[in-house]
């Protein structure tokens, strides 16, 4: 998993390489490379780690040509060393590669028992050795492309140049999505829209088995079978201003403080204020009879779904399925007649996911997606869209499409109760007033995070960390677990309250923080007896309530933080901001790199 640029242009290359692949870094950040031609000639630059080295390597030894290609690295196949780094490729060719190839030991013996001779340790280098093998045997960019593609398995994006074609790039589109940029007199290439902002805003997705030829007036395509194909040129919503950190210091810490304005765009966009009813967009289903809803997504976004199925079996009274959609793809599940899925994504391209919506669409389900990025394969590939409005999410771990995506899946819930006759017009106004108080309350809880701050230099010291919570509360103690495990490093669980007792009450000790969601409401009392049962085990109890609960916490609690009393219904959504700012201050405190956490990658396309 990847990401990918291209420019046949009329100015240096190098820096929009590089100006693209910043915008792609959320995509990987193991390594990044940029390959030009020079006078006929392919060079290129690699560096180990993240762009700014790769930005020190070019000011070193700069890079000239108007044509090139270039990547920023999440390493599948093969460590992530500069001698890994893509480009990849022989004189005649160099290649950037997106996703696995699946077949790539079985490719790399048979060119190996022809006698060539590999570098790497990369799939990506079987391309690029395939490709060769064809040119040499005299085949033109196009004839080695056809054929060189009919023998790779897996799912890819590429983009090559060729030596002595000044004027030729070759892009594929295999599972990996690939948008081509058009400009005036220069094209462009990338993993999607966003990457080629800075340069134009005329862009045509190419679609699934597509492969293009690119010159510097346009692009001829072609599908699986070299049929030529039409492609449409749409322009895209991105502008090249649209990614900065503002005053912020981080991604993230901006992200966090968009909070409110996202959620009340995202609201505004799905509750009539003047009916206060939930107004939704044609969906391909029909709630009101609609028998079971599958619910599947990844990470953060599963997580989100989770809160949703508690909404939507609790206020609509639809059964939910719901799973990781790793697992889903792969269980068999067993789907009703007529029934319904609803997959959850900030990228729109999460490999697990897209994988899962094909499968339970070729199921016979009407899938319906959440996705915030609305050109996305997802929303493409869906029977319907609802778009959670949060604009380009940088920062690698999700925050305010986490929040976003919550807000759709509450007017969801909302208008699928009113269409099966079970939520009456009283209450489901009370319910959106609720929800359209939300951006207020969160604006106050972010305008002081001392508090937070506060709880963060406890977390700090900490090796293990729990979190606890009941109902629509227990996804959001998981959130919480996931964001300080992968900004922070330090190991923390999510559990359900109840569920304590029955197995992790053995790791409580004084060393381990037990983090708690416990907002008034129906299950207060529940969660409270759990959270006495880990303090009379020397647990240290450190809660998020409201002022309701606060007094009755605080008998056992170290610290209590108290968040704005809301309706329990949207009390998931206001939990969510203090714990990813938890994770945050962590980070900072600890000194990782809170926008680009090791290993991970913002859009993991594949499996
Ligand atoms: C965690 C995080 C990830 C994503 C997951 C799904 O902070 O950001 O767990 O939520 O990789 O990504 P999308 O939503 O793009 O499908």
């Amino acid at each position: 998993m990847c990401g990918i640029v291209g420019v046949v242009g009329r100015e240096d290359a190098a820096p929009r390489l590089l100006e693209g692949l910043r915008r792609l870094e959320y995509r990987g950040y193991d390594s990044a490379g940029i390959a030009t031609l020079v006078d006929g000639q392919i060079e290129r630059r690699r560096a180990e780690g993240k762009l700014v080295n790769l930005a020190n390597v070019l000011a070193q030894q700069p890079l000239a040509g108007t044509i090139g290609i270039g990547h920023t690295r999440w390493a599948t196949h093969g460590a992530p060393t500069e001698r890994n780094a893509h480009p990849h490729g022989t004189a005649r060719v160099s290649v950037v590669h997106n996703g696995i190839i699946e077949n790539h030991a079985e490719l790399r013996a048979e060119l190996e028992a022809g006698g060539t001779a590999f570098e790497t340790e990369t799939d990506t280098e079987t391309v690029a050795k395939l490709m060769d093998h064809h040119l040499a045997a005299g085949a033109t960019p196009e004839q080695a492309t056809s054929a060189t593609l009919k023998r790779l398995h897996g799912a890819f994006g590429l983009a090559m140049v060729f030596a002595h074609h000044p004027r030729k790039m070759i892009a594929a589109r295999r599972g990996s999505p690939l948008a081509v940029g058009f400009g005036e007199g220069e094209m462009f290439v990338g993993s999607d829209a966003l990457a080629l902002s800075p340069m134009t805003r005329r862009i045509a997705y190419m679609e699934e088995g597509d492969w293009a030829v690119i010159g510097d007036a346009g692009a001829d395509f072609f599908d699986a079978d070299d049929r030529p194909v039409e492609r449409v040129v749409k322009l895209t919503a991105f502008t090249g201003a649209s990614v900065g950190k503002g005053n912020y210091r981080h991604f993230m810490e901006k992200e966090l403080h968009e909070h409110p304005i996202v959620l009340g765009d995202t609201l505004r966009q799905y509750i009539d204020p003047a009916s206060r009813a939930a107004a939704l967009p044609a969906l391909p289903f029909d709630p009101a009879t609609v028998p079971r809803l599958t619910m599947s997504a990844c990470g953060s976004a599963y997580l989100a779904a989770q809160v949703g199925r508690y909404w939507i079996e609790q206020i609509a009274r639809i059964p939910v399925d719901s799973d990781i959609a790793s697992e889903l793809r792969y269980r068999e599940p067993v789907l009703p007649e007529g029934g319904a899925a609803l997959f959850v994504s900030q990228s729109g391209e999460t490999a697990d996911t897209l994988a899962a919506l094909r499968l339970l669409r070729s199921l016979g389900q009407k899938v319906l997606s959440i996705v915030n990025v609305d050109e996305s394969s997802m929303a493409r590939e869906s029977d319907g869209a609802v778009l959670t409005v949060a604009g380009p999410e940088i920062g690698v771990a999700s925050t305010k499409a986490f929040t976003a995506q919550l807000a759709v899946l509450a007017c969801l819930a909302l208008g699928f109760g009113r269409a099966r006759g079970v939520l009456d017009g009283a209450e489901e106004a009370r319910l959106t007033a609720a929800l359209l108080e939300v951006p207020g309350h969160a604006a106050a809880l972010l305008e002081d995070s001392t508090e937070v701050l506060e709880l963060a230099r406890e977390v700090v010291q900490a090796r293990d960390v729990l979190f606890l919570g009941r109902g629509s509360l227990y996804p959001i103690a998981l959130e919480g677990a996931l964001k300080l495990k992968e900004l922070s490093y330090i190991h923390a669980e999510g559990y359900a309250a109840g569920e304590m007792k029955h197995g992790p009450i053995a790791l409580i000790d004084a060393s381990v923080p037990v983090i708690a969601l416990c907002p008034s409401g129906p299950l207060f009392e529940k969660t409270a007896s759990n959270l006495q049962e880990a303090a009379a085990r020397g647990g240290r109890i450190m809660a998020f309530t409201d002022a309701e609960g606060a007094p009755a916490l605080r008998r056992f609690a170290e610290r209590v933080v108290v968040l704005p009393t809301v309706d329990p219904f949207v009390a998931p959504i206001l939990h969510a901001i203090p714990v990813q700012l938890l994770a945050y201050h962590v980070a900072i405190l600890k000194g990782t790199d809170v926008d680009q956490p090791r290993n991970l990658a913002k859009a993991v396309t594949v499996e």
